[in-house]
């Protein structure tokens, strides 16, 4: 399941000839997603989700399938009529640099601008990676409905130290 495993280090010799799919998710990745996401919630760089939360949210997930197996997540999750979040965006360390996180967020963007949404954000400390993807560092405070709905329960809310990224969806 996790890095370093027998199982996933075979997938990673096997790589070069197996292309990725992005796919939503389905419950059988709920385990793979959950130790994905609990490697950097650990670090303190994402919030942890538990598997009960995953299975509620999982309908925001998307994954990145290679040969199996779960290299990467990231969700889409709305707020309001107009804005949208990415969360919960990893890559498997055996698998970044190969354009996985790109992928995963434009596969978010191009889910979030098919149901309507008018604006993307992500708060993140990996902030010249989304602007590599057209976003733009904001002021959290032009982004009341995350910061009152959700920030507001963290328990960084005080000392948050994440920068808030936007992209307007055209
Ligand atoms: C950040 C993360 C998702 C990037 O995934 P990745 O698959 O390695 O990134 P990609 O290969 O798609 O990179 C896309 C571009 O961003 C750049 N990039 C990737 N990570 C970067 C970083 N940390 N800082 C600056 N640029 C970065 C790449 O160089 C690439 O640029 P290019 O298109 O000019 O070549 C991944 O490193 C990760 O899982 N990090 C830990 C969890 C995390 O911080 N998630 C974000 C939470 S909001």
């Amino acid at each position: 399941m996790s890095s370093g495993t027998a199982s996933h280090a075979g997938a990673t010799r096997a790589v070069a000839s197996i292309a990725p799919i992005v796919r939503p998710a389905a419950i059988g990745d709920v385990p793979y997603i959950h130790h994905l996401l609990e490697i950097y919630a650990a670090q303190g760089n994402l919030l942890p989700r538990t598997m009960n939360e995953l299975y509620r949210h999982l309908r925001d997930f998307f994954v990145i399938d290679v040969d199996g197996k779960v290299a990467a997540c990231g969700a889409l999750e709305i707020f309001t009529d107009s804005l949208g979040e990415v969360r919960s965006l990893v890559v498997d360390d055996e698998f970044k640099g190969r354009g996985f996180g790109r992928m995963l967020v434009e596969r978010i963007a191009e889910e979030a601008r098919a149901i309507g949404l008018k604006r993307l954000m992500a708060l993140t400390y990996v902030a010249p990676f989304f602007h590599k993807l057209g976003f733009k560092t904001v002021a959290k405070d032009t982004l009341p409905e995350k910061v009152w709905s959700v920030c507001v329960k963290c328990y960084k809310f005080n000392s948050c130290d994440e920068t808030a990224v936007l992209l307007e969806i055209k």
